[in-house]
């Protein structure tokens, strides 16, 4: 498969590895409502993401993000901290239009938070992306690359601004791209409701051939995306021709439709058969990869003039494109995150949704790195449009790495917060924190995690520890500071010590 090199790459690649795990701490100040699990998260989403790790991995249903287009115009500065000489000199630098490397930059600044991405969507998730004519098919290679190609969903084509204008080129760019993974493969998208409108448009009137009501036929054929299967056989059509071809369907099944009356041949009885698909029968139909219909940037701008009386953001998406994706990709309960927050339009969709639907509870997590923002217009918006919406949520910030410069571990550290981590290293897995019994942290395919910390004094494996377990074969990781049981005592109650902080391993 052909793969994308630029300057930096081979130094970033695992970068997200490398980046030090922090914890969030809640702001109250800043917060709206008790205990909400929708978080807005202020500061760098490299940061923010890998904070989120040991509780969300493989949690999120939909990803939305919208990162600088890189225009030249927008001045976003690349200073991820990557250990690396050659990147550390474009630190703190701006990167205008005629930086000669500013795709190599926006694609280091990309390529780690995309894996941190990829790794808090859930097997069944879905991420979208937008973007415009600046770095799309930058992006789209390295989004084979990290999601692969296989789970590749769609380059949609949102028509941005109805108006005409010309560029340089006497070209008017009208449209941007939201382009579209899952995680994995065999994941769908879900089908949009039938408008009177398509139903008027797309389907024919009853007629005495198919009687039950409006009516479209849909291809028998295979279509494209398949991947060995389908059916070979041969069919007559009423008025002779014979038809051979890669069916969908086995024959038996092509004979019972034939036997109900759902197969049409064209008007003149020869054509290439069709199912038909009454509109009662239909659940919906599929989206178009061309989103030319809906609400365009100015009616985003509009959105945030109605709620602050003001222009106060300049590159706010309409609701209405981000109701769609969330639509396309979730369920009543869903997680949404978008770690490219701005204006927080997708909070605003998520509430907005859950108000629209019966017993619906998506929750959204939020990210964005300039505090101005994130005090003064995501939250603030969140805070506005929740009077109407019953919002809530939980306003945090990124605190200190979990291990300090000389690797020991941070202070502030609850027992909890140690213990998730230490569950999520060990089995990838999260822990629901009602489970932790201090010692015990938790279970996991037949071994049990303990965990002796913020002890008054030391935090000793010693005999006090042997009480809460029973002598057998069954795996006991326990983190301490010291041990001071003999080899034989630890063998006899299957123990293994780790060591904290030497063998806390550092995700
Ligand atoms: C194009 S705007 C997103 C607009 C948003 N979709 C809306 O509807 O308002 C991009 C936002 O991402 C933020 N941002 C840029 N780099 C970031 C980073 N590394 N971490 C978190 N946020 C970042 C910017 O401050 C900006 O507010």
């Amino acid at each position: 498969m052909p793969s994308l090199n630029w300057i930096g790459k081979e130094k970033i690649v695992n970068h997200d590895k490398e980046v030090p795990f922090r914890l969030l701490k809640k702001v109250e100040k800043y917060s709206l409502g008790k205990d909400s699990e929708n978080l807005i998260i202020e500061g760098d989403n490299l940061e923010a993401l890998k904070a989120l790790i040991p509780y969300y991995v493989g949690q999120v249903k939909c990803i939305y993000i919208d990162p600088p287009y890189n225009t030249g115009n927008e001045s976003w500065v690349y200073n991820d901290n990557v250990n690396a000489p050659k990147i550390k000199e474009w630190f703190k630098k701006e990167v205008k239009i005629d930086d000669l490397t500013r795709h190599d930059k926006w694609l280091c600044m990309m390529y780690p938070r995309l894996k941190l991405l990829r790794d808090l969507l859930r097997d069944d998730g879905v991420i979208f992306i937008s973007i415009d004519d600046n770095e799309h098919c930058h992006l789209k290679i390295i989004m084979d690359e990290i999601f692969g190609s296989e789970n590749f969903l769609a380059n949609f084509m949102w028509k941005r601004k109805k108006e005409i204008s010309n560029d340089s080129k006497n070209v008017s760019i009208q449209g941007e791209y939201v382009v579209s993974y899952s995680k994995t493969q065999g994941v769908s998208l879900a089908l949009e409701e039938l408008s009177e409108e398509y139903i008027k448009t797309s389907y024919s009137d009853p007629t005495k051939e198919f009687p039950l009501g409006k009516w479209r036929p849909v291809p028998l054929t295979v279509s494209k995306g398949l991947s060995g299967g389908g059916y070979t056989y041969k069919i007559k059509a009423p008025a002779g021709k014979i038809h051979e071809r890669i069916w969908a369907y086995p024959e038996n099944s092509f004979k019972n439709l034939l036997e109900q009356k759902r197969v049409y041949f064209g008007k003149d009885k020869n054509g290439i058969p069709q199912r038909v698909i009454y509109d009662f029968e239909s659940k919906g139909k599929p989206t178009t990869n061309f989103w030319d219909n809906i609400a365009t940037n100015k009616e985003g701008k509009k959105e945030i003039i109605d709620i602050f009386g003001d222009n106060l953001f300049d590159t706010p998406k309409p609701v209405e494109l981000i109701k769609k994706m969330i639509k396309l990709s979730t369920d009543k309960d869903s997680l949404v995150l978008d770690s490219f927050a701005g204006s927080g339009t997708t909070a605003d969709a998520v509430m907005q949704l859950n108000k629209e639907e019966e017993g619906s509870n998506r929750k959204f997590i939020l990210i964005e790195l300039e505090k101005e923002i994130a005090q003064k217009i995501t939250s603030e918006r969140v805070r506005i449009v929740s009077k109407n919406l019953n919002g809530h949520f939980s306003y945090e910030v990124l605190s200190d790495p979990l291990f300090n410069a000389n690797g020991t571990i941070t202070e502030e550290v609850s027992y909890n917060v140690f213990a998730q981590y230490i569950y999520f290293t060990e089995t990838h897995t999260n822990l629901n924190t009602k489970e932790i019994a201090n010692p015990k942290i938790g279970e996991h395919n037949e071994s049990e995690y303990y965990l002796i910390y913020k002890k008054p004094k030391e935090n000793l494996l010693d005999k006090s520890f042997l009480k809460n377990v029973k002598k057998s074969k069954i795996q006991k990781v326990v983190y301490a500071d010291k041990n001071t049981l003999s080899d034989e005592t630890l063998r006899a109650y299957g123990i293994i010590f780790k060591q904290i902080p030497y063998e806390v391993k550092v995700y």
